[in-house]
């Protein structure tokens, strides 16, 4: 018997296979119903009591060989024609191209817009979209129960007459006073950010927008100024040639006020719809601080003087890509989004 159990111990040792069929012979051969073990087993049987004591042990590890050697030759088999996922993976096929995303048209415009105030030596700034009523209207000259309040719906959060009401700002003008109020002139900065309006949602009108403020305050700043500040700023964005007019306005935190329009840059000022027949478009607010709002917010209106502007970029943003509907702009809506795919990236 001890020389049987050596010699397919030697046998068991030996073997290895990349095949299954290879693999199963083997077990037939050793573990199966009518195999090498369950024979030895057999002959166990009638060798005498002493032998007993001996071969139990051996047969013993001698099956535990046998299974172990299965086992180990099963696994290798199972890992080279598994057909767990990896196991397909083709190495050898073309990738799937990554899918970039592109920046939102608002961003690009915005980002436009920075860098050409910023080569004029303007900072950007930013303020808060939930704002007190002093800085959203008090400081900027809207008097209290005074009509022009009425000229932005707003989105009140808290309304207290003792301490002044919570709202969801309504201009970026709030970003100067907060800049005023934080120091002294001279100021040259832009202000970007989200604004809101209790306004029902159309093609042509949204409860929240974007806007840049544009202020200067220093010494003997003129209209002149913004004038001039405010045509190199049309021409870098919507090119030479641009044409640009003033139109007296009012504002309460401005005296004088204006409106700016260019000439329609879809048109070219020969008229179309988007500029209803008259060849021009306005695009943004502005005039000479208000004396009143230096006041308020603690600067010398007798010492200096500024100018401040506003602008949606929305509306920019219209006139650059022909975007008919505002609602585009905050739906998601990846093919509309695909389209702005810019060297700004
Ligand atoms: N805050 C104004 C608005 O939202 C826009 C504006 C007009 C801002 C004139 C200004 C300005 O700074 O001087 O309609």
């Amino acid at each position: 018997m001890q020389n049987k159990i050596d010699q397919y111990t030697s046998e068991i040792n030996s073997f290895n296979s990349s095949n299954a069929q290879e693999l199963e012979t083997f077990r037939i051969r050793f573990l199966g119903t009518k195999g090498i073990i369950k024979d030895l087993f057999e002959e166990f049987k009638t060798v005498s009591a002493d032998d007993k004591r001996v071969y139990g042990k051996v047969l013993n590890e001698f099956k535990q060989l046998a299974e172990s050697k299965y086992h180990e030759v099963k696994e290798l088999i199972d890992s080279m024609v598994s057909d767990t996922p990896e196991s397909k993976i083709d190495l050898t096929l073309p990738g799937d191209g990554m899918e970039l995303g592109s920046r939102h048209p608002l961003s690009l415009v915005r980002k436009e817009i920075v860098e050409i105030f910023k080569k004029l030596g303007f900072n950007v700034a930013e303020g808060p979209e939930i704002e007190d009523d002093w800085h959203n209207f008090s400081a900027l000259n809207f008097p209290e129960e005074h009509p022009a309040r009425d000229m932005q719906d707003t989105f009140f959060i808290k309304k207290d007459k003792e301490n002044g009401d919570t709202a969801l700002r309504t201009h970026t003008s709030s970003v100067q006073v907060r800049m005023m109020e934080a120091g002294q002139p001279p100021f040259r900065a832009i202000m970007p950010g989200r604004v809101y309006r209790n306004e029902a949602i159309s093609a042509r009108a949204h409860c929240f927008f974007h806007q840049v403020e544009g202020l200067y305050i220093d010494e003997n700043v003129s209209f002149a100024d913004l004038k001039q500040t405010l045509f190199y700023f049309v021409q870098e964005l919507f090119g030479e040639g641009t044409k640009v007019r003033f139109r007296p306005s009012y504002f309460p935190f401005t005296e004088p006020s204006a409106e700016m329009d260019i000439s329609c840059t879809i048109c070219k000022g020969d008229g179309c719809q988007f500029c209803k027949h008259s060849g021009w478009v306005e695009i943004l607010g502005c005039g000479m601080v208000d004396p009143n709002v230096l006041d308020n917010c603690k600067i010398d209106s007798q010492k200096f003087t500024g100018y401040a502007f506003g602008m949606g970029i929305e509306r920019i943003t219209n006139l650059k890509y022909q975007i008919k509907d505002l609602r585009l702009f905050s739906e998601n809506d990846v093919r509309f989004l695909k389209q702005f795919q810019s060297e700004l990236i």
